[in-house]
């Protein structure tokens, strides 16, 4: 991963809030932050926000998103595997991973993070690390963070659609425990979610018990909502202006005059269900409590944010409170990466040692999963030249790497013929998890994209020159899509120029659109040049891709005037080697 001159993303995805943090790094140095957050219902809506208003604060392309939030079903195990050789053996990282392989497999389960807990060997106990050692026998006690795969590949299909490309899923707690240093002993881990009151308790090597407690602030929510008959963002704003236990007894005026009940009344009704969740964690974290004798309880997520929070849990379990704050763990995550990717800055040297070990461990077992490429590859299949009902289509598709699929669509009336369809990316859609990016060749651009949209659609791009361009990207960017404009080869670039600030993709069409198997129209290199410059000077993020007559002679021309994409139909589908022909249009091949 080379992160030198980029920005980078991290995401914590919950269940009823997408928190974001952008980092813009310049030579080997943070020279930018941001924080974005969002409370969309749809995930893919509330991301692509975040991703907007990250882009537009630290002015420039976010492409690798490190993530984590809520995962959904979690299991917690420690394990201990063992070793034992005839005499004396000089102990190798190639031994510790067959041990970590000794770990249990779950079905539908896998481990996010591996940690090792404790090693002791028959000559030398309680070893740091062991390799290097010379010892007999070695026994490895490692605790390990699994999750379901089912909120893992729906997690994985929003970014996709957000169009951002992930490079690992990171725990909260682990994040918590391990990011933020806290100095020795054990500590308590609450933090508190909307659907999960998530509990662990971390020694000093690792995590020993780690329990994800159904019920959290969603039903505190709902509790409010229902006793004093307020709409659910009402409750959830009441919720967060509540102070427990409170002290004050005075309405909620005269700001929400709206309210005709007090900060007491809604005490009221929170409190029993703190309670329930406080007792919760008491029956089950206690007998862990009383053998690991945690120092304080570091207390996060969303409802850590509530106005006397700290002392209802400092006096509910006995113990000192540090809040960390609702957006701890996003800021955990940037802590962390940084601490991974700029190991040489003086400055983070001394925490690196320790997380640059655990960081070995979480990411080794990660990594042998398949993993997206740290960047898309820039080429999207047309759909116009493959036959979609055919399965081989995907597995070549797949086996080539694509991740983005330009589905091609004409209604017989902006362009003479007709192609694809509604059904067809519905079809599309249900066999690839795939960015699709929809290229309407279609008068009405409005009614084809909401339709478009609903059929899966990732990027909507309208054709230029049609009525209702601009109502067509406001209904694209409502629903969160990308949207983007594509100009024929016949029509001014000037009539872009009102609409530029507004786009995400500008399709710069090297053939007359209607259909494939054209020849390359040379008029489209100044095009993407002209439009690389606008977007410098004007500071714009819009992508530019090109369409038709894509092969490898015209592909290099293209990259060296400025594209970020090629779409190519003919060429790839006339291809016998597929991800051969996939490899010669990339960028960076000689001409
Ligand atoms: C043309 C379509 C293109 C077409 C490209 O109207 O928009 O996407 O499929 O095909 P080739 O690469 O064959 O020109
Ligand atoms: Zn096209």
């Amino acid at each position: 991963m080379n992160i030198s001159n980029s920005c980078f993303l991290c995401l914590d995805i919950g269940t009823t809030t997408v928190r974001g943090m952008a980092h813009r790094i310049h030579d080997g140095r943070i020279i930018k932050s941001a924080m974005a957050q969002s409370e969309e219902d749809d995930p893919i809506v509330a991301i692509t926000t975040v991703v907007d208003d990250l882009e537009q604060q630290i002015g420039g392309r976010l492409g690798t998103a490190y993530v984590t939030g809520n995962f959904g079903d979690m299991i917690f195990d420690v394990t201990a595997t063992q070793a034992r050789w005839r005499g004396a053996h000089k102990i190798t990282a190639t031994d510790i991973r067959a041990q970590v392989a000794q770990i249990p497999a779950r079905d539908g389960f896998h481990p996010m993070h591996i940690i090792p807990l404790r090693y002791d060997g028959a000559m030398t106990r309680n070893m740091s690390t062991p390799i290097g050692h010379t010892d007999t026998a070695l026994v490895s006690l490692f605790a390990d963070i699994s999750y379901g795969d089912a909120v893992i590949a729906q997690l994985m299909t929003h970014l996709r659609r957000a169009h951002i490309q992930t490079a690992g899923l990171f725990d909260p707690t682990f994040l918590l425990a391990t990011a933020l240093p806290r100095g020795k002993g054990t500590h308590m881990l609450i933090d508190m979610g909307a659907a999960y009151t998530t509990v662990g308790l971390w020694t000093a090597r690792g995590p020993v018990w780690i329990k994800k407690i159904p019920g959290g602030q969603s039903a505190l929510v709902q509790k409010i909502a229902d006793t004093f008959h307020i709409s659910p963002p009402d409750a959830a704003r009441v919720r967060r202006m509540i102070s427990i236990p409170s002290t004050e007894m005075d309405r909620f005026t005269p700001a929400d005059v709206l309210f005709d009940f007090s900060r007491a009344d809604v005490a009221d009704v929170i409190l029993p269900e703190m309670e329930k969740i406080i007792e919760a964690i008491k029956s089950m974290a206690g007998p862990f409590i009383a053998k690991y004798r945690p120092q304080k309880i570091l207390l996060y997520g969303g409802a850590a944010a509530i106005d006397g929070m700290t002392d209802y849990v400092s006096s509910a379990l006995g113990m000192p409170v540090e809040n960390l704050g609702a957006d701890a763990a996003v800021r955990a995550l940037g802590q962390m990466i940084w601490a991974m990717q700029a190991p040489r800055i003086r400055r983070l040297a001394a925490r690196r040692e320790r997380l640059g070990r655990i960081g070995r461990w979480f990411m080794a077992p990660w990594t042998r999963r398949s993993r997206p490429a740290a960047r898309p590859i820039p080429i999207m299949p047309s759909t116009l030249a493959f036959d979609m009902h055919d399965d081989t289509t995907y597995s070549l598709f797949r086996a080539a790497g694509i991740s983005m699929i330009h589905v091609d669509i004409m209604d017989g009336f902006f362009v003479s013929h007709v192609a694809g369809g509604i059904d067809e990316l519905k079809y599309i859609r249900n066999h690839s998890a795939a960015h699709l990016s929809v290229h309407l060749m279609t008068e009405s651009p409005a009614h084809w994209a909401i339709d478009t949209i609903n059929a899966g659609a990732d990027t909507v791009i309208i054709s230029a020159g049609t009525a209702g361009v601009r109502e067509a990207i406001t209904q694209i960017h409502r629903r969160g899509r990308r949207a983007g404009i594509a100009i024929s080869p016949d029509m001014s670039l000037g009539i872009l120029k009102d609409i530029l600030r507004d786009l995400d993709v500008v399709l710069v069409m090297s053939v007359r659109p209607g259909a494939g198997g054209q020849e390359f129209m040379p008029s489209a290199l100044r095009r993407i040049a002209t439009l690389r410059a606008t977007r410098q000077k004007y500071n714009l993020k819009f992508e530019i891709c090109v369409d038709g007559g894509i092969n490898e002679k015209t592909a290099p021309s293209c990259w060296d005037a400025g594209a970020d994409t090629l779409v190519a139909g003919s060429y790839l589908a006339r291809a016998t080697d597929f991800p051969l022909a996939v490899m010669r249009l990339m960028p960076g091949r000689k001409k």
